[in-house]
C-alpha cells in the first residue's frame, strides 16, 4: 500500500490580489491533513472511495472534469502509462470543503504522491505541484496556483503568481487562531466576483490590489524582523481592503469582531472568503480567551496554529 498525506493551508496576507499579479503569504495547517491509500486490488478498474465527499464510484464512470478524476488521469498520462493496473484509491481528509484551507489542492497533491509512488515513479515536488496546479484550474478556474505550491512544499511561502516559489523566514514564532464559519463557499464563484468588478473598472480595483501587495511586503518584513504585532494592525487593513472586494460575509464579520473584541491583535478573512475561515493573530496567553469568544460567536470549529 502506499499513503501519502497533504496538510492544509491558510493565507496570512494578499488572497485575491494575488490572482492580479500580487504576492501573497501562505503558511501550511498541520493540523488538518488529506490522506491517500492506493491499494492493489482484484477487481479490474480503479475504484475511488472518498466517503468525505460521497464518492464510491469507478474511474471511467467519472467525468474527466472532476478534479480527483481528472488527477489520477493526469498522473498516468505524465508517466505514460495506458494501462490502468487495478487499483483502490482511498481519499480521507479532515479539511473542510470549500472552507479556504486548501481542502482540493492537499487532496490533489496526496493522491499525485501516493499514485505515483504505486506506480513505482514518485514524482519530484516541482511536477507534483505542476499537476495540482491543473486540478485547481477545475476547482477555482483560474487559480494563481498558491494553494497547490505551498501544499506541495508545505513551508512558508512567499508567491507571486508565474514566479519561482520563494519560502521567508520567521524570526519570532507567532499564533494564529482559525475560526470556521461553517459556511462553505466557492472559491470559483468568490474571485468571479472579483473579476467582474477589476472588469467594470479596472484602474480603481488595481490601485487596491496595489495597496494589498504593500501590505504583503510590510507584513513580510515584520515576520522577517520578528516584530510580531506589526501583523495585527496588517491584517486588519488588508481585511478592510476584502470588505471592499465583496468577499467577506456576516458571519465572517462576526468572528473578526468577536476576536477583536477578545483580545486579537488582528483579523481577517482568510482564502477567497464569502464564508469559509478566518484567522487571527493572537498574543501567546491569548488563545483560550479568543477560542472561546470565537466559539461563543458561532464557529464551527476552531484551531490554533504556530507559525515558525
Ligand atoms: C484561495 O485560497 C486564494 C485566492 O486568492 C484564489 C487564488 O489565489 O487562486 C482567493
Amino acid at each position: 500500500m502506499n499513503r501519502a498525506f497533504a496538510p492544509g493551508k491558510i493565507i496570512l496576507f494578499g488572497e485575491h490580489a494575488v490572482v492580479y499579479g500580487r504576492p501573497a503569504l501562505a503558511v501550511p495547517v498541520m493540523q488538518v491533513q488529506a490522506k491517500v491509500e492506493v491499494l492493489d486490488s482484484n477487481a479490474p478498474g480503479i475504484w475511488i472511495e472518498a466517503p468525505d465527499v460521497n464518492l464510491h464510484a469507478e474511474l471511467s464512470t467519472l467525468p474527466a472534469t472532476l478534479p480527483i478524476a481528472s488527477v489520477i488521469q493526469s498522473v498516468f498520462q505524465h508517466l505514460n502509462i495506458s494501462r490502468f493496473p487495478p487499483l483502490i484509491v482511498r481519499v480521507n481528509s479532515s479539511i473542510p470543503v470549500a472552507s479556504g484551507l486548501g481542502s482540493g489542492a492537499a487532496v490533489s497533491v496526496a493522491l499525485i504522491r501516493a499514485l505515483s509512488s504505486a506506480l513505482g515513479c514518485p514524482l519530484p515536488d516541482e511536477t507534483v505541484n505542476a499537476l495540482a496546479y491543473e486540478a485547481e484550474k477545475l476547482y477555482h478556474g483560474t487559480p494563481s496556483g498558491i494553494d497547490n505550491t505551498v501544499i506541495t512544499y508545505a513551508r512558508p511561502v512567499y508567491f507571486v503568481k508565474n514566479q519561482p516559489i520563494e519560502t521567508f523566514q520567521v524570526k519570532e514564532p507567532f499564533t494564529i487562531v482559525i475560526g470556521d464559519t461553517g459556511v462553505s463557499a466557492s472559491t470559483k464563484e468568490a474571485v468571479g466576483a472579483v473579476r467582474k468588478l477589476w472588469e467594470a473598472n479596472s484602474p480603481y480595483w488595481e490601485g487596491v490590489f496595489d495597496a494589498v501587495g504593500r501590505i504583503v511586503q510590510q507584513a513580510r518584513r515584520a515576520i522577517e524582523c520578528g516584530e510580531v504585532t506589526l501583523l495585527g494592525p496588517l491584517m486588519d487593513a488588508n481585511h478592510a481592503l476584502l470588505q471592499e472586494m465583496t468577499v467577506s460575509s456576516p458571519e465572517l464579520e462576526r468572528l473578526v469582531a468577536a476576536a477583536r473584541l477578545a483580545g486579537a491583535l488582528g483579523a481577517k478573512l482568510s482564502g477567497g472568503g464569502r464564508g469559509g475561515n478566518m484567522i487571527a493573530l493572537i498574543r501567546p496567553d491569548g488563545q483560550e480567551q479568543v477560542a472561546a469568544a470565537l466559539r461563543a460567536a458561532g464557529a464551527r470549529n476552531v484551531i490554533v496554529t504556530q507559525v515558525g
